[in-house]
């Protein structure tokens, strides 16, 4: 069963019209991630790293290829399968989107009342993440109150709410300080352990691309994998 990849793109195009020029931003693209994966995508800005991200988690179409979640093609024109395949995928952000006006713990369950879990169903997970992310004494905050690195960890345990078998991160430690960034990559790595849940995380930072399993480089169009030994 864990042979089976999780995520498979297929010869992915991407083309945007720029008044009358059209720019491909990604050419032929295959990547297959598999469960426990643990992916940097690294690249320049403006080389179309949000862009495979926001294809990857069915947030947009590409204009030529195919995508497949868990042995299955999406097909763009059923949307249920489309929102079925989004429940199952965490997306973190690189701000982290909490809702200003809730609290930690009552961003974090969120996604489960939305599911229409029970409230003691929610509690008891949140409880959970919070603890992992150590946050959980921090759960009667609202996000302004807390350091980027704790929200961030906030929007983590958002993220993983509804068990994502896939998580999806763009430049998550973008804003943070050393030590705040060293606290969210902790924290995926110990979900990445813990859930084996696999993760794909764009980021322009090569301290922490290193840190993940693989490394994929994006430039020009292409997807190249770096092996990780040339780095050292
Ligand atoms: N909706 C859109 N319409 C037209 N062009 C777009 C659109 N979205 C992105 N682009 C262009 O596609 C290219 C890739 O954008 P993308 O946001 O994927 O880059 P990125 O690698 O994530 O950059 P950064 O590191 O700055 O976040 C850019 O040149 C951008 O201007
Ligand atoms: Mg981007």
């Amino acid at each position: 069963m864990d042979n089976l990849p999780v995520l498979v793109l297929k010869s992915i195009s991407k083309k945007y019209q720029h008044a009358n020029e059209e720019i491909e931003v990604l050419k032929k693209i295959d990547l297959e991630v598999y469960p426990g994966d643990l992916i940097a995508i690294v690249g320049p800005s403006g080389v179309g790293k949000t862009t495979l991200l926001n294809l990857m988690g069915t947030l947009d179409q590409p204009t030529n290829g195919e995508v497949y979640f868990l042995g299955k093609k999406i097909d763009y024109k059923q949307e249920e399968h489309i929102l079925e395949t989004r429940k199952r995928i965490g997306f973190v952000f690189q701000l982290h989107h909490l809702l200003p006006e809730f609290t930690v713990l009552e961003n974090v369950i969120l996604p489960g009342l939305i599911a229409n879990l029970t409230i003691e169903e929610c509690m008891q997970r949140a409880e959970v993440l919070l603890q992992k992310l150590r946050i959980f004494h921090r759960k009667h905050h609202k996000p302004s109150s807390l350091s980027g690195g704790e929200r961030q960890r906030a929007a983590i345990a958002r993220a993983l709410f509804l068990n994502p078998v896939l998580v999806l991160a763009d430049e998550p430690t973008g804003n943070l300080d050393p030590a705040s960034a060293e606290e969210v990559i902790d924290a995926f790595l110990t979900l990445n352990q813990d859930f084996n849940t696999a993760v794909v995380m764009v980021t322009h930072n090569w301290d922490l691309a290193k840190r993940m399993k693989k490394i994929f480089l994006l430039k020009n169009g292409f997807l190249v994998k770096w092996e990780k030994e040339t780095l050292k």
